[in-house]
């Protein structure tokens, strides 16, 4: 299926970088089907020590038509400021950089988040490789700090961790224009786990309107209103 965006250079990096995500996804399946096993706790969302040292090499990227998805998103806003919590390797960042420099805005940017010292290195390249450092600001950090301040009205945010998800939508919400939409991955895979942040969107003095979409895991689309 074609592309929207149009960026031969990009997709050929992107190809390659979807690639090595989904080899690793075997690698995830059998890390918890080894757990289970051992009778650990295999819920994605409750990690402990090994789990996290286990996930610090693992891109986890967004899925490619998610990812397109969030470009379209981001063009039909005309996208300025753009906040991304989890970064990882910068799969879905590229995209949403790809449509800031696209919008032809002025000051356009992605910042990014990551607390993985390695994986930040990693995406710095591929930032570098695709030609689009210019377009994001990377913040190296717990999104805890690294999101307090965002710098401006924010047209567009996704939201792909899943950990710490109403950490960083209750730090960039204050800044959410009306209009501008959040994006979460597989809010239906793991609901139970997203219990107080549909509470947090479900409550009228923040100003939301949500719908979940019928993407593998459920892709949750919410409007600032
Ligand atoms: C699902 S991955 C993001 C994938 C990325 N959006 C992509 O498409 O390539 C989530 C990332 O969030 C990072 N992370 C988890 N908790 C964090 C926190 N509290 N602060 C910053 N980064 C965090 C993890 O290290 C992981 O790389």
């Amino acid at each position: 299926m074609a592309s929207p965006l149009n960026d031969p250079k990009l997709e050929a990096l992107l190809d390659r970088l979807h690639m090595q995500s989904d080899a690793q996804v075997a690698e995830i399946d059998a890390y918890y089907a080894r757990r289970e096993h051992e009778n650990m706790p295999v819920n994605d969302i409750s990690f402990d020590d090994h789990t996290h040292r286990f996930y610090a090499d693992k891109m986890v990227a967004l899925d490619r038509n998610k990812a397109e998805f969030c470009y379209q998103l981001c063009r039909s806003l005309r996208a300025t400021r753009v906040v991304e919590a989890g970064t990882s390797f910068g799969v879905s960042t590229l995209y949403l950089a790809a449509a800031v420099r696209d919008n032809q805005v002025e000051n356009g940017v992605v910042i990014g988040t990551e607390y993985e010292p390695k994986k930040a290195e990693i995406a710095r390249a591929n930032f570098k490789e695709a030609g689009l450092s210019e377009f994001i600001e990377l913040r190296e950090g717990d999104l805890r700090q690294t999101l307090q301040d965002v710098g401006g009205p924010v047209d567009f945010m996704l939201v792909d961790i899943w950990e710490v998800a109403l950490p960083a939508l209750e730090r960039v919400s204050p800044s959410l224009r009306p209009g501008a939409i959040v994006v979460t991955d597989n809010t239906a895979v793991d609901a139970g786990e997203y219990r107080d942040y549909f509470k947090f969107l479900n409550d009228p003095s923040n100003r939301f309107r949500t719908m979940t979409l019928p993407f593998k895991g459920g892709f949750e689309l919410t409007v600032r209103v």
